[in-house]
């Protein structure tokens, strides 16, 4: 696993995700066309108080997620976690901005769509 893994120093690396990932303006938008509410993700009133509860009662929490896509990302799976406090959902698939790869502040791997 380490040969494949480069841990890098500097936190301004360039990192490569797959362009959807990358070039997306959030999850909304997707789930939305899907005729999925906003509620779905938005469970209280207050939109800014949202929480990746919706994401995990559809999708499954971060494990089942890691069970899910196997190696479908390449040799790293961006649902892998070993950090005491793990990104929430919502930290990488924001919901109206681009997402983004919390691993890259370490490391840099790439993340290919199979
Ligand atoms: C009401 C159920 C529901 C909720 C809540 C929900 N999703 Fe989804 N999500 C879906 C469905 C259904 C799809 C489409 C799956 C498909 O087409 O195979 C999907 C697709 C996705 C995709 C794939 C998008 C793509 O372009 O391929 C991602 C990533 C995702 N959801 C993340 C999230 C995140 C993060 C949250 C929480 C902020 C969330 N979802 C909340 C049901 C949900
Ligand atoms: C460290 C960043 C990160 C975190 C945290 C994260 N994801 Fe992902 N997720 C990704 C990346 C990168 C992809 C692959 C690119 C894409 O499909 O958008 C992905 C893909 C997905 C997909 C599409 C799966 C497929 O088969 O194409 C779903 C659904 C998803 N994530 C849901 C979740 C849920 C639910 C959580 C929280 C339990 C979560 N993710 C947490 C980075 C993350
Ligand atoms: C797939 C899940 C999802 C859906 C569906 C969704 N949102 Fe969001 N929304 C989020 C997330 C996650 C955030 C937290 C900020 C971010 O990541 O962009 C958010 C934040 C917001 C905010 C606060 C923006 C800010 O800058 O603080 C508003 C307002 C909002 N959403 C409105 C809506 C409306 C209106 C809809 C329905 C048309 C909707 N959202 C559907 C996930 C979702
Ligand atoms: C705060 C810095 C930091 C962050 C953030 C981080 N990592 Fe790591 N990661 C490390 C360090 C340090 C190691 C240990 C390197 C070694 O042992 O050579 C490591 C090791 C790993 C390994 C190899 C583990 C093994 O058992 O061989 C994988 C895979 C990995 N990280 C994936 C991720 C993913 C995926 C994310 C994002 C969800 C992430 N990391 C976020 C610092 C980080």
């Amino acid at each position: 696993m380490k040969k494949i893994l480069k841990i890098v120093l500097l936190a301004l690396s360039s990192f490569c995700v797959v362009s959807s990932f990358a070039g997306s303006s959030g999850v909304a938008d997707m789930h939305v066309a899907k005729k999925m509410e906003c509620k779905a993700c938005h469970k209280s009133e207050d939109m800014k108080a949202i929480t990746q509860d919706g994401c995990v009662e559809c999708h499954g929490n971060q494990k089942e997620m890691l069970a899910k896509t196997g190696d479908k990302f390449g040799p790293v799976n961006p649902h892998f976690n070993h950090q005491p406090k793990p990104a929430a959902c919502i930290q990488c698939h924001r919901g109206h901005k681009a997402a983004r790869l919390t691993c890259s502040k370490c490391h840099d791997f790439e993340i290919q769509k199979k």
